[in-house]
């Protein structure tokens, strides 16, 4: 049994889903999927149905045909061309209490999609979700806002950032906050520096064309890296309400500044296909920020991403200051603490602890508290836009990120001073980085969950 955040069962209710661009690559490999798994959980109703909406022309029956995955509740989901008309094909399947429209599309036609809406007759009954990027940089983000906000209230509009709804991610609040123990060493007196890594072991595949008018920084770093940050150094809100909580998260994105960045680029990213010949684009990114707040002013924050890497692999790592006296011998007497938020591939929080061997001599090693999702939970663990499309059913909007903290975010990059110089490597490997051997040795953590 599923219950909301006041321990309640929340009441389900008729929904139509709309998703507009159904015949492209996010429909195909996350909705539809996660809205099937929603189905066979019963947490959409049997009489809610999904509408695809797109360019091409297709039958019910044609468009159905195309998801192997939507299996049990393929009779729930419907097509209809264009989004002229949409509004009497959702009206002919029935009344319903909820209409959450999904934009699935490039995010270039996002405008004009809003306003189509508008123009087709849609006002405040329905919920608008948006896929990232969000805007291309500061002003971008801004104006897209301006325009939305001209047709639909703040409130309708569940801009996504699907790591939110990761479960880890969404573990690092109730982590901090639900337990006691934490908070007190939670600061820079405590804290010698938060590292953030999301590695890909992918290149750009079928994607060259977006990705090479984003590079990493755009595409991980100013949505799902600064954002996991905010999670794990924010102030605990007065409550649980989304305001409350996106309240502290602009806190913290207002008191970044970041310091250092350096770029990279795969050997080869340059044949990718939709990738320009010219391309500075860069694949690889490594920053350095600080936090100028009461908090974490004194601890650096080292974030980097990639892709065509070693591994794939998401950590959020806080390493500890060492004890002011060493009174055990060095190395492992005087290591230093270090606590990790395993994101992906296995979920798991670890915790580095030094201890004493059994034995006759005083011989001490570095042992890890685990906790594994995987030992720990039976079941699968839901994907993240199971999660997303279900908080956007119920009008949740917790995982979802306000027009303040996008434009916020990308007001920090902005700012970012312009490298001419890419540094190279080969696909497989994990760039030098230019801030040395600071690095958690999140590899060690690998095996453990
Ligand atoms: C997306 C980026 O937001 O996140 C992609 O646009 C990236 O470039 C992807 O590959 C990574 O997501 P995940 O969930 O596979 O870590």
């Amino acid at each position: 049994m599923i219950f909301n955040k006041t321990g309640t069962v929340p009441e389900k209710e008729k929904s139509a889903i709309i998703i507009l661009g159904a015949s492209g690559d996010l429909a195909r490999r996350k909705l539809i999927p996660a809205l099937s798994v929603l189905r066979q959980q019963e947490l959409i109703r049997p009489d809610s149905v999904v509408i695809g909406e797109g360019r091409s022309e297709f039958t019910d029956e044609e468009f159905r045909t195309r998801f192997k995955s939507c299996k049990g509740f393929c009779k729930q989901l419907f097509y209809h061309q264009g989004i002229t008309g949409l509004k009497d094909f959702i009206a002919s399947k029935g009344e319903f209490k909820k209409i959450i429209i999904f934009l699935a599309l490039p995010p270039a036609s996002y405008e004009t999609t809003i306003e189509k809406l508008f123009n087709e007759g849609f006002r405040d009954e329905v919920n608008i979700v948006i896929e990232k990027p969000f805007g291309r940089d500061y002003n971008s983000a801004r104006k897209l806002n301006d325009s939305i906000h001209k047709y639909f209230s703040e409130k309708q509009i569940f801009r996504s950032d699907h790591y939110l709804a990761k479960e880890a991610v969404q573990n690092i609040l109730i982590f901090r906050f639900a337990n006691s123990i934490f908070e007190a060493s939670w600061n820079s007196n405590y804290i010698e520096s938060i590292q953030i890594n999301a590695f890909e072991s992918i290149g750009v595949e079928e994607r060259g064309g977006y990705f090479d008018h984003s590079g990493s920084i755009k595409d991980m770093v100013q949505n799902h890296l600064l954002q996991m940050l905010c999670l794990t150094t924010m102030d605990p809100p007065v409550s649980l309400d989304p305001e409350d909580i996106r309240s502290q998260k602009i806190n913290i994105l207002k008191a970044i500044e970041i310091e250092e960045v350096s770029r990279g680029r795969y050997s080869g990213y340059l044949d990718e296909k939709g990738v320009a010949p010219d391309s500075k684009t860069e694949t690889w990114a490594e920053l350095k920020l600080k936090i100028n707040n009461h908090r974490w002013a004194g601890t650096p924050v080292y974030i980097r991403t990639g892709k065509a890497l070693d591994r794939k692999g998401t950590e959020i790592g806080l390493r500890f200051r060492k004890r002011p006296h060493a009174l055990y011998n060095p190395p492992e007497g005087t290591a230093s603490n270090e606590i990790i938020f395993k994101v992906q591939p296995s979920e798991g929080i670890v915790l580095q602890l030094t201890g004493k061997n059994p034995g006759m001599d005083l011989q001490l090693s570095r042992t890890d508290m685990a906790f594994c999702y995987n030992d720990n939970f039976k079941g699968d663990i839901p994907e993240a836009y199971q999660k997303l499309l279900l908080d956007a059913l119920r009008g949740d909007k917790t995982l979802f990120v306000s027009a303040e903290e996008t434009e916020l975010a990308w007001k920090k990059l902005d700012g970012l001073p312009e490298t001419e110089t890419l540094v190279s490597y080969e696909r497989g490997k994990v760039p030098e980085s230019i801030f040395g051997n600071i690095w958690i040795n999140f590899e060690n953590y690998q095996g453990l969950c």
